[in-house]
């Protein structure tokens, strides 16, 4: 099998998943839900790997590329694919079959029904169902399970996103010789809302389990620290802040458990580098041309995910022309919709909902062969997106809440033309990094129409000082540069544990 990571998806022809089986004694370990690629079943009866959805691959397939030797345990994307393990560009593939069954309740259920909404801000409501619980609990010891497999002894083992916040200690259980680190991907709530979670001790102790717990922001790894305090139990548990390391320790048992802020981004100077050629600068021109050559482009790309606020750039779109703020003869607007977790209910509906807002507002301000909302409810080749990125003039990035939106950074690194402008909510991961933004709270529709305005209307001179700042931030932060802090500071031995503040001083500020 070979499949890049900047190959358009669903490219790749079909190929026997066991054809070069591994040994299984990596010495460094990715885990996550998903495998960096998905096996897709065609009508046909033969089969093909794409690449998964999500920021999590994009962040972290680089990385496992350039480590040659790691190995990647995760689940093929279909329901009982029985898989050997597979070694594809030196990336040891450890794939983990999930049943029907485990679809609907673990991953559609308890992982992205229950925690996913919980976590964001319970935009939708979470719903708790036991056997979703149970079924969370046996798909994450399996998981622990073929990790205990693949890693040699001593290995580092690094276990990724809320689907899997048991694992750390059930692999802990299994493998005391490994050193295991976790990062959360998506934000981690505030504590009023993690108490609401039936199984909230269950959670906290998984993931005490491992040796660092990262997350994006500071406020994350604040929340845990104070439910770890709370929940955990341990009469000689505390959660304190690190001085000198900004990590916090919770002491579980004899080990120092770290805890830590660690910003994802992505591989930028690759995405800076692929963005000024000649091929991609050909098919930005191209696109603006297909459009119609409109004086504006507004883009949105993302998965089609109530927590992205598509619905909001849309209502907001909508006022604007409604108030002849924007002319639809000179304007459009594009968004790009990874089709994403379709089965869960919450899905259905958003999908119908921003379809219909789509249609309305083609249905008032477009003509008959130029839509103002140009609307792909599909996954966009990698290159083609990067043109997409350069043709754009407003990046539309408008989540109610996003751990980080890798987006945002993606559309900064294609900009070396110093060129567009990104309006972003406050209420991303990214926003604490990209002041230099259109920053707008997606609650306050007044304020999204506003910034989308002065973004469509911003002075050459301006936007270029405000993308030059931008890109000074997301190039001097990749993705390796995390990878190495986060990888970096599990490799310590608990020096950060020596360093600490009180915990009254730790008390005073979660
Ligand atoms: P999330 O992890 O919640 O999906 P991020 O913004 O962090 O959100 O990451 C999304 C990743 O998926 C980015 O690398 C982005 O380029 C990619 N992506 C989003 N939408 C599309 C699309 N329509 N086609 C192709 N790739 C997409
Ligand atoms: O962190 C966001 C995330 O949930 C990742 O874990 C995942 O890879 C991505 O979004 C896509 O979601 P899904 O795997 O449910 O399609």
């Amino acid at each position: 099998m070979a499949v890049s990571p900047e190959t358009s998806a669903g490219s790749e022809p079909a190929q026997s998943a066991s054809k070069d089986a591994v040994s299984g004694q990596a010495t460094f370990v990715v885990v996550a839900n998903r495998l960096p690629v998905d096996l897709e079943r065609l009508p046909d009866g033969t089969t093909r790997w794409k690449r998964s959805p999500g920021g999590l691959v994009t962040a972290l397939e680089p990385i496992l590329r350039s480590n040659q030797g790691g190995a990647w345990v995760g689940w093929a994307g279909v329901a009982d694919a029985e898989l050997d393990p597979i070694v594809e560009d030196g990336l040891e593939l450890y794939p983990v079959t999930l049943s029907a069954d485990d679809i609907a309740q673990y991953y559609e259920g308890f992982s992205n029904a229950t925690l996913w909404p919980l976590y964001h801000d319970v935009i939708v409501k979470p719903e708790y169902h036991r056997e979703w619980w149970n079924s969370y609990v046996d798909v994450n010891r399996r998981f622990a399970e073929a990790t205990a497999k693949a890693a040699a002894h001593g290995a580092t083992v690094w276990i990724q996103d809320y689907q899997l916040q048991l694992v750390p200690k059930m692999l802990r259980m299994l493998r005391p010789d490994l050193t295991i680190g976790f990062f959360l991907h998506i934000p981690f709530p505030p504590v009023e809302l993690f108490m609401q979670l039936p199984w909230r001790t269950e959670i906290v102790e998984g993931l005490l389990g491992a040796d660092l717990i990262g997350f994006h922001l500071q406020g994350g790894a604040q929340n845990f620290l104070y439910l770890s305090r709370r929940l955990a139990g341990q009469p000689t548990s505390r959660a304190t802040v690190g001085v000198r390391s900004k990590l916090g320790v919770v002491q579980v048992g004899f080990r120092n458990v770290r805890v830590g802020a660690f910003p994802i981004s992505i591989d930028s100077g690759k995405l800076d580098e692929q963005s000024r050629t000649k091929a991609i600068r050909d098919r930005a021109k191209q696109i603006r041309k297909e459009l119609g050559n409109p004086e504006r482009i507004m883009l949105g790309v993302d998965r089609l995910d109530y927590t992205k606020g598509i619905d909001v750039r849309l209502a907001a779109l909508h006022e604007l022309l409604d108030e002849n703020r924007v002319d639809p003869k000179n304007t459009v607007m594009v968004q790009l919709a990874t089709p994403s977790r379709e089965r869960v209910e919450s899905y259905v509906q958003m999908r119908g909902d921003i379809e219909r807002k789509v249609s309305r507002i083609n249905g008032e301000y477009g003509e008959v062969g130029r839509p103002v909302v140009h609307y792909i409810h599909r996954p966009i080749p990698r290159d083609e997106l990067i043109a997409f990125f350069v043709a754009a003039d407003v990046m539309l990035v408008t989540p109610f809440r996003d751990g980080m939106n890798l987006v945002a950074k993606e559309y900064v690194a294609c900009r070396s033309d110093l060129g567009g402008a990104l309006l972003l909510s406050e209420f991303t991961g990214a926003a604490s990094e990209l002041r230099q933004a259109f920053l707008c709270n997606p609650h306050d529709l007044d304020g999204v129409k506003d910034a989308m305005e002065q973004a469509l209307d911003q002075p050459r001179e301006d936007g270029r000082r405000h993308m030059r700042a931008l890109r000074r931030q997301v190039l001097a932060h990749d993705v390796d540069r995390w990878a190495r802090s986060f990888l970096g500071a599990l490799a310590q031995d608990g020096v950060a544990g020596r360093a600490l503040i009180t915990p009254g001083e730790a008390n005073e500020k979660s």
